[in-house]
């Protein structure tokens, strides 16, 4: 995403701002020729300079328009792109000259044009990437945003697009290119080292500390992503100098003045644009340590008209070559050719550590709206995220061969497309316009379907101890998307008994409840033993003709187990109570009996006691009306003032159950939650309902919930990073900054991070966890206060490009859980609840014909996966079945080092004797994104002001792994059923 001159033009016409020139203007213009220095660009005493042009495109895989209108070039009233064309046209200029080279970025639109081409074509292609003249770098299935994706997805899209790139040409990209996405994180830098990567370049970046590091070369750094890992996983860093655009002025498909060089001609110019040209090439080269500069050729969707912009870079070539006062060589190049020559020279690089969020391109333009924007897509995403991983483990257990594996893959691509797709930087970002949104959802419930449809074959097949799929009409099983509104045709219709098969796709078994709609309270529970479960019925929240079924379930790790839903006697459901506590085995909770509001926590078992305030709260959306014209949206939050959902007394009723007790609670009349605690359970159930937030006053709302405690936290908080290690953060600092006088000017929203997985608040030896089933944006603004932002609805656009205000009128019901306890307590329930976050149980209905003895009889009713369970630190991220029946198996040890005295132990574990099925016939390590062998793949090596001995990789030991903290290691394997 990057917003076109003409877009800027039309800003500054409806009178706009000031801070829109951040959007897509380069921030220096070209110096008008009058004013070129001649001495300054032809100084003699100014070193000779390579000059490389990196020609590229930057396709977003959706944002304006749909990821396949963007393909087909249609739609072009919204914006001029067709990428189907971009790659027709450079791949035949590449085939024309030999000395171009040209770099492809987005695997989801090459597949797409890959796929249509001849034979011919795709030998041509071949042979243009084997001679490095086109080369694929990033290589994902898109260009992942870094904030609101979780680091199984990141890994799971950047495999979809190796694997298909190593299979297809044998190659594998070796530098990350974000040159795009709205700030960056510490995995994605961590990440990419563990892809093999050499370099990672990137644009967005605090704008007062991009000052800075240009000020002081140090734009280029070397970057430790992890502190797990250190030196290992560090990443030699560009950021940009500005932009990736052209140029100003050499856009030369978009009508920039072409190189006039023919002497004949009247209006000779190429002295004049070549000065020019000097002139930014040499103010770019004095921000750097060498004597390269590197010249971004292309920008959004361009590249359409291919020779235009290469003849006229041609003659402008031809032109600074052909004369040596200019003291340029410019080359055709590619950030990996660039790099080769940044690494020649002996540097030592400055070490940088942490990340960079939030990202603002202007004193009051924070970009960490879009933590949070489009919430129901992002809770959407999560789920298919965690459905994905039980589909792939599922089938992979299962051992398809045949025509099961070439059929099922088949089936499963549109969940690969839709889900990789979903994590484009304007995708789940939620920066895309509606229609993009829907087209984004869209492809999430067919790729969920597709998923569904397997699980379906599969549980069939395993429960009825069959090795082959039953792929014949209707699914055997049903499933119900829509749970969190209470809504489940096959539990509220059901008259004979019904199976509930459930899926844990974690590697121990998982007790958690389940709460399921039915319409009679005749209901009792069994399982697959046929014992009867205790179970409980409630009054359902949304509908007073239904009724909640909660039951705690425990499914065998990978594996499943089954439940049965019978007649079973008319019961009673708990009345209201007229107490201000509520509690289990675990919590006491207290509520004001002035407000209604939570005003404790008691740990029961710790007795721990916190006092702490719960508040809704509503940002005011900066209209833009203020001098600088800056409106809060979809990327950016400015508010504008903050006001209490409601400060006065809060209409609660609480329920006490034996099982589960919950206190439901209207705020006003969009917003109202749900407390819940369960028998046993560490943590605390909020569930919050915003229907379309109220605009009838003409104001945005940026809607968040805060807890305010007396915990001392020394202005700090902890967010993770993507799911991986925790950043410490601390209110209005950077402590990762390089040191440098800086200015708040957004109090607010200079202190949002985004959170993945969960946040905590630490004082001495407690800890308040916070777990969230999406990611969102959060941050403590006060000592012990911490908030995270739930929904917004905006009524403006804030001129970054969507050109659309943020105004969704979708209902929203999300969770986050609390839960306080001390630190090592805390930090294992934090780890292990966020793991289920992206692998939760999958469940799967059927009726039951005639009795459940009779159903039952054959069938495998429960089983696990495993010969035994594995330790809770311990995490099977991807059980993934490629095409050739070859299976990615990748683990990953979820403590940090420092984490925990148990778990952040490194566990060692025997591959052969890990599953209970599946016998492993190969095993290769291979790097992250399962292409090359780890021992055959060296990075490049660059010097750096810090070493850092404490981190080992110990190599594979026949079948024996020793997983150190937060290690993500990866195999190939090849299987046969046992
Ligand atoms: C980089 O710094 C130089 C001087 O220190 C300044 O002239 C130039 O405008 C800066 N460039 C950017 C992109 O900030
Ligand atoms: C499943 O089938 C196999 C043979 O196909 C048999 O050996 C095994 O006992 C069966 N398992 C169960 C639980 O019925
Ligand atoms: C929205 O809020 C206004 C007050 O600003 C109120 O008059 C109106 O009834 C509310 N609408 C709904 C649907 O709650």
């Amino acid at each position: 995403m990057k917003v076109q001159l003409l877009l800027l033009g039309l800003l500054a016409l409806t009178g706009a701002h000031k801070s829109a020139k951040h959007v897509g203007q380069p921030k220096q213009f070209a110096p008008s020729i009058e004013n070129l220095d001649m001495n300054t660009i032809l100084n003699e005493e100014l070193p000779a300079i390579n000059v490389h042009v990196v020609a590229h495109t930057h396709d977003d895989v959706g944002w304006l328009k749909t990821v396949d209108q963007y393909y087909m070039g249609s739609r072009q009233n919204i914006q001029d792109a067709g990428v189907q064309y971009i790659i027709d046209g450079v791949v035949e200029a590449l085939m024309q000259d030999p000395a171009k080279r040209f770099v492809y970025v987005e695997i989801a639109f090459f597949t797409r044009w890959y796929r249509e081409q001849s034979q011919q074509t795709q030998n041509n292609v071949k042979q243009l990437v084997a001679e490095g003249r086109l080369e694929f770098i990033n290589g994902g299935w898109c260009m992942n945003d870094e904030a609101t994706t979780h680091y199984s997805a990141v890994i799971d899209q950047m495999t979809l697009g190796h694997q298909f790139l190593f299979e297809e040409f044998g190659v594998r990209p070796t530098v990350g290119w974000h040159v795009d996405p709205f700030g960056h994180s510490a995995s994605q830098a961590s990440l990419f080292a563990q892809m093999g990567f050499d370099a990672f370049f990137f644009g967005r970046i605090d704008f007062q500390e991009h000052d800075f590091r240009n000020r002081t070369s140090e734009l280029e750094f070397v970057w430790r992503g992890s502190e797990n890992f250190g030196s290992e996983t560090e990443i030699w860093t560009h950021v940009l100098y500005t932009d990736y655009c052209y140029f100003h002025g050499f856009n030369w498909e978009n009508g920039d003045e072409p190189i006039q060089d023919d002497d004949r001609l009247y209006d000779v110019n190429v002295k004049d644009r070549a000065n020019q040209f000097a002139s930014m090439v040499r103010q770019r080269a004095a921000s750097n340590k060498h004597n390269n500069v590197l010249v971004p050729f292309g920008c959004d969707f361009q590249f359409e008209k291919a020779p235009i912009n290469f003849k006229n870079m041609d003659k402008l070539m031809n032109y600074i070559n052909g004369h040596p006062e200019y003291k340029l060589n410019m080359i055709y190049s590619t950030p990996s050719v660039y790099i080769k020559y940044i690494n020649s020279n002996d540097i030592t690089w400055n070490v940088k550590t942490s990340d960079f969020f939030p990202y603002a391109d202007g004193p009051h333009a924070f970009w960490t709206g879009y933590f949070t924007s489009r919430a129901n897509l992002k809770g959407y995403e999560k789920s298919v995220n965690s459905l994905s991983h039980a589909v792939d483990k599922l089938t992979s257990t299962f051992v398809l061969s045949g025509n099961d594996l070439t059929t099922t893959l088949d089936t499963l691509e549109p969940l690969d497309d839709g889900y990789g797709i979903a994590q484009h930087h304007d995708a789940v970002a939620g920066t895309e316009k509606q229609h993009v949104a829907f087209d984004y959802a869209k492809r999430l419930a067919v790729g969920e379907t597709a998923g569904e449809m397997i699980i379906s074959q599969i549980l069939d097949a395993v429960l009825n101890n069959r090795t082959d799929l039953d792929v014949s009409g209707e699914n055997k099983f049903g499933f119900c998307r829509l749970l969190n509104e209470s809504t489940c045709t096959h539990t509220e219709q059901f008259n004979s008994p019904l199976a509930v098969v459930i899926y844990n796709s974690l590697t121990y078994r998982s007790s958690s409840y389940v709460t399921l709609p039915v319409t009679s309270t005749n209901v009792a529970v069994t399982d697959a033993s046929g014992k009867k479960v205790e179970s409980e019925i409630q009054r359902n929240q949304d509908d007073s003709n239904k009724y909640d079924l909660t039951f705690l379930v425990t499914v065998p790790a990978l594996g499943h187990t089954t439940y049965f839903l019978s007649k079973g006697g008319v019961r009673g459901t708990p009345g209201d109570s007229r107490d201000d506590t509520m509690e289990t085995d675990y919590y006491r909770l207290t509520f004001s009996s002035s407000t209604g509001k939570l005003v404790s926590i008691l740990n029961k078992k710790e007795n721990l006691q916190l006092d702490i305030a719960q508040e809704y709260m509503w940002y005011n959306s900066s209209k833009g009306d203020k001098q600088d014209g800056q409106a809060s949206g979809a990327y950016i939050f400015r508010p504008d003032g903050l006001y209490s959902v409601n400060d006065g007394k809060i209409d609660t009723s609480i329920t006490k159950g034996k099982l589960r007790s919950e206190a439901r609670q209207v705020w006003n009349p969009w917003l109202s939650q749900v407390i819940r605690i369960f028998d046993g359970d560490s943590n605390i159930q909020i569930e919050t309902t915003v229907t379309p937030i109220n605009i009838t006053d003409n104001l945005g709302k940026e809607v968040i919930v805060r807890y305010t405690t007396g915990m001392k936290t020394d202005s700090m908080w902890y967010s993770d990073s993507q799911g991986l290690e925790f950043i410490p953060r601390t209110i209005n600092q950077r402590p990762f900054w390089p040191s440098f006088p800086f200015n708040i000017t957004e109090p607010e929203a200079f202190n949002y991070v985004p959170m993945n997985e969960a946040a905590y608040l630490r004082d001495g030896n407690n800890r308040l966890s916070f777990i969230t089933d999406r990611s969102r944006g959060c941050a403590s603004q006060s000592d012990g206060q911490f908030e995270m932002m739930l929904q917004r609805r905006i009524l403006n656009d804030d001129g970054r490009g969507v050109g659309e205000p943020l105004n969704e009128t979708i209902t929203l019901r999300t969770q986050h859980l609390i839960s306080y306890q001390s630190n090592d307590i805390g930090s294992l329930n934090q780890r292990v609840i966020g793991a289920t976050q992206s692998n939760r149980l999958v469940l799967a209905y059927q009726s039951v014909d005639g009795s459940v003895e009779t159903w039952s009889k054959g069938k495998i009713l429960s089983k696990s996966g495993l010969l035994k369970d594995l330790p809770q630190n311990i995490q099977l991220t991807n059980l993934k079945t490629l095409s050739d029946g070859r299976v990615i198996l990748r683990f990953h040890h979820i403590f940090s080092f420092d984490e925990h005295p148990d778990y952040s132990k490194p566990v060692a574990l025997d591959l052969s004797t890990v599953f209970a099925d599946i016998k492993l016939n190969s095993i290769t390590e291979v790097i992250l994104t399962a292409t090359d062998e780890t021992a055959s793949v060296k990075r490049m090596q660059w010097k750096s002001d810090k070493t850092d001995p404490k981190y080992q990789y110990v190599p594979l030991k026949g079948t024996r792994l020793l997983l150190r903290p937060m290690e993500i290691r990866t195999f190939i394997v090849t299987v046969s059923r046992k």
